[in-house]
């Protein structure tokens, strides 16, 4: 396993095109699930210096902070509210150019700008997000998208 991460300059693809044979690495021959969501927000901190990235687990019908770079966090999410649980309800990733003009949106940090939220599927049904914050307003688009949900889709759940 890979230990160090080679940081790449670029394009948005150029970036995720380096980086995601790099999380494969991270991951290959660890089924241990939080070590593994640890290093994937660890990974994507480095490479992208987003604000906060972290996980969020569905734990007894809420969603249950995991492992995440950044600054302390709200630590539960009902269903259906805020980006978290709008996405983990509608079962899609949702992108937030501007985080003051989503109704009920959760400020963890008055820094957070814009967001994009990635239901992670597990037998079809959601058990958990992944949770990207930009200090910037606009900071994500369908690229993001595309790659974010390849690199969970990389994840291990039994
Ligand atoms: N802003 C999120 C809450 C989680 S934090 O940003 C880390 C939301 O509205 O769901």
């Amino acid at each position: 396993m890979a230990e160090d991460l080679t940081i790449t300059k670029g394009s948005k693809h150029e970036q995720y095109l380096a980086l995601i044979p790099q999380i494969k690495s991270l991951l290959d021959g660890e089924p241990d699930l939080i070590a593994n969501l640890a290093n994937i927000a660890a990974a994507l901190k480095e490479q992208f210096g987003w604000f906060w990235i972290g996980f969020y687990l569905v734990k007894n019908d809420q969603l249950v902070l995991g492992p995440f770079q950044g600054p302390v966090a709200c630590t539960r999410i009902a269903k259906g509210r805020g980006v978290c649980g709008t996405s983990w309800a509608e079962a899609k990733t949702l992108i937030v150019p501007d985080v003051e003009k989503f109704p009920g949106h959760i400020a963890c940090s008055s820094l957070s700008k814009s967001e994009i939220v990635i239901p992670l599927f597990h037998n079809e049904q959601v058990v958990g997000v992944l949770d990207v914050d930009s200090s910037e307003l606009d900071s994500f688009n369908t690229t993001d998208q595309l790659y974010l949900e390849q690199i969970v889709q990389l994840i291990q759940w039994d």
